[in-house]
């Protein structure tokens, strides 16, 4: 089956660590037949949820006009969701945060996908990656039939372009074919 892969690159470093992850997990869902876009952030305006209560009081569409209707709806729609966060003390980026907190008006609908992680930090600690990965956890426990297939542990690289020859580029790359 073809499968639509959403790949949400939070890193604020574009062409970092995590966003050649990302890169390398594409170019493997492309090579196995599927269609696969990625959402570089920084380069969008999500505002804060700002707690209004109007889709969860309400039941209305969220009153903010920016970037994030766009990326709900791609969210909603892709069968393959990947999220790739560089570690900011000991947790996911603020950017990446940000977008889970704005899908509060439409996580309903945001059923039955499956979620790959994608970490990337300057330790070399698989253990010490386990927080941030209960924390996106904890935002797929909120969702309907969630299926976590795999985790890429960009795991001892600093510096921008560190990466590249680690295990993890083959890993993404393998992890993207198999979706
Ligand atoms: C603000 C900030 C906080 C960081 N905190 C941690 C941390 O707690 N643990 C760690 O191992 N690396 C930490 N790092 C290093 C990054 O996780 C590392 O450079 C990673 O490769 C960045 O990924 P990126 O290139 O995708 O942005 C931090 C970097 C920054 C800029």
């Amino acid at each position: 089956m073809n499968k639509k892969v959403l790949v949400l690159s939070s890193s604020p470093r574009k062409g970092g660590n995590s966003d050649v992850l990302c890169d390398q997990f594409i170019s493997g869902a492309q090579e196995a037949g599927h269609q696969a876009e990625k959402i570089f952030l920084k380069d969008k305006k999500i505002n804060y949820c700002t707690g209004c209560g109007t889709c969860f009081n309400g039941g209305k569409p969220c009153p903010q006009k920016d970037d994030m209707t766009e990326i709900l709806e791609k969210m909603v729609e892709a069968d393959v969701i990947v999220m790739a966060t560089p570690i900011y003390f000991y947790t996911m980026c603020g950017q990446m945060k940000t977008l889970i907190d704005r899908t509060c008006s439409r996580y309903t609908e945001i059923t039955n996908k499956e979620f790959y992680f994608i970490v990337t930090a300057a330790v070399n600690s698989k253990p010490a990656m386990q927080r941030t990965l209960e924390e996106f956890r904890g935002f797929t426990s909120c969702l309907s039939g969630p299926k976590e297939k795999g985790v890429v542990y960009g795991i001892g690289t600093w510096d921008k372009g560190e990466i590249k020859g680690k295990p993890a580029m083959k890993e993404a790359f393998q992890l993207g074919i198999s979706v």
